[in-house]
């Protein structure tokens, strides 16, 4: 089996591309390399590079030539950077998907689309999302996921694609583009700079392990019906929590938290029900605070080189336009 991973130079898609690879499996990725892809995930890493856009057919063909299944990582991913400016995230997130899915229909490829949790939109405590619930996204970001999935659903309905659809949990481990929760709030902490939790702190998420999210992807891949979709899911921790046990695995003081303005129609809860994942034989292997926060941290610890380059030039721009107001206020 030859694989096409599209985005496998972002930070999940590059977890799965290693994970194939150290299996035997072939592997060709596809990558625009925005802002948020780098070569450097995938050194070391067997596998063939195509530097291009999922929404451009002739990229598609030229990188899928040869390959029985497409897992489609590729994705514009961070929920601020939708609310600055949601167009990419339509180009890439629905039109994008549509392309590799016209690939995959022409090929009869397999096809498996790596979706989000935060498609269900925000959840009241002590519900669970369920595969067939509603869709309800909240941010521009997760309604050009819903979007990608709407056409997933639709290739599989008139087509007859054979497409899944994985709906993971916020994912965190090494390689993660230091704008997210984790990585952004690891490396600030080891620089003595400012933690800007929004609001209260209290949103709920639900955190997963890279390879754990991958090991399910996998799984969805081998064994997954077409047609359904699979939610997976993580460990509910608020983010103040969060942010305490990276203060604490740094070695930072408490006085580098400052609760900031709240991200625009923020959601206050994501957890899902990943009843129909496990009964294929998945189970998450790492558990949050004991395992994979301690280690993960310890990977930005020892890896200066790979974030240190990252947080500057047009990242430094972007920071500002986030933060500079709401750390002033
Ligand atoms: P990321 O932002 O780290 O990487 C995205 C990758 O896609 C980058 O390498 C980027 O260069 C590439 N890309 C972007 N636009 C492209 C285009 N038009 N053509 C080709 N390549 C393009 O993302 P991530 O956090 O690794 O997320 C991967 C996937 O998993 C996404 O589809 C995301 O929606 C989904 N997901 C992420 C999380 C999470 O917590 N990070 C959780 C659930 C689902
Ligand atoms: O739930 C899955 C989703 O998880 C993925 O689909 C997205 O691609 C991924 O970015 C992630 O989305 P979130 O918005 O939940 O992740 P983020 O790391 O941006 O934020 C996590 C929580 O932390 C959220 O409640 C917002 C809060 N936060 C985030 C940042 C960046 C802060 O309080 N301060 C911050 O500076």
């Amino acid at each position: 089996m030859r694989v096409l991973v599209t985005g496998g130079a972002g930070f999940i898609g590059s977890h799965f591309v290693r994970r194939l690879a150290e299996q035997g499996t072939e592997v060709s990725v596809l990558d625009k390399l925005t802002y948020a892809g780098n070569p450097a995930n995938l050194e070391g890493v067997e596998h063939e590079f195509h530097q291009g856009d999922i929404a451009d057919p002739e990229a598609v063909a030229r990188a899928a030539s040869g390959c029985s299944a497409i897992v489609n990582f590729a994705a514009e991913t961070h929920v601020d950077r939708s609310i600055l400016g949601p167009r990419d995230f339509v180009h890439t997130d629905v039109l994008g998907t549509m392309c590799l899915l016209e690939w995959a229909r022409e090929h009869d490829a397999r096809y498996v689309q790596v979706s989000t949790d935060e498609v269900y939109g925000d959840l009241e405590a002590g519900g669970r999302a369920v595969e067939t619930d509603p869709l309800r996204p909240s941010s521009p970001y997760s309604a050009a996921k819903a979007g990608g999935d709407l056409q997933v659903l639709a290739y599989v309905r008139t087509y007859g694609v054979r497409a899944s659809i994985t709906r993971g949990a916020n994912t965190y481990g090494p390689n993660q583009y230091p704008e997210k929760l984790v990585p952004l709030f690891a490396t600030n902490a080891l620089d003595g700079e400012a933690l800007p939790v929004y609001g209260d702190g209290k949103q709920v998420r639900e955190w997963l392990h890279a390879d754990d999210h991958c090991a399910g992807i996998e799984l969805v891949l081998h064994e997954g019906a077409p047609g359904e979709v699979y939610n997976v899911g993580g460990e509910d921790h608020e983010n103040i929590e969060v942010t305490h046990r990276i203060l604490e695995l740094t070695g930072a003081d408490a006085s580098l938290i400052r609760h900031v303005e709240d991200r625009a129609g923020h959601d206050r809860r994501y957890a899902v029900d990943d009843t129909k994942l496990r009964a294929l034989g998945w189970a998450p292997e790492q558990s949050f605070g004991e395992g994979g926060l301690p280690a993960t941290v310890s990977w930005y610890r020892d890896n200066r080189s790979w974030w240190e380059p990252i947080k500057s030039g047009s990242y430094r721009a972007y920071y500002d336009e986030q933060y500079a107001n709401r750390l002033k206020a």
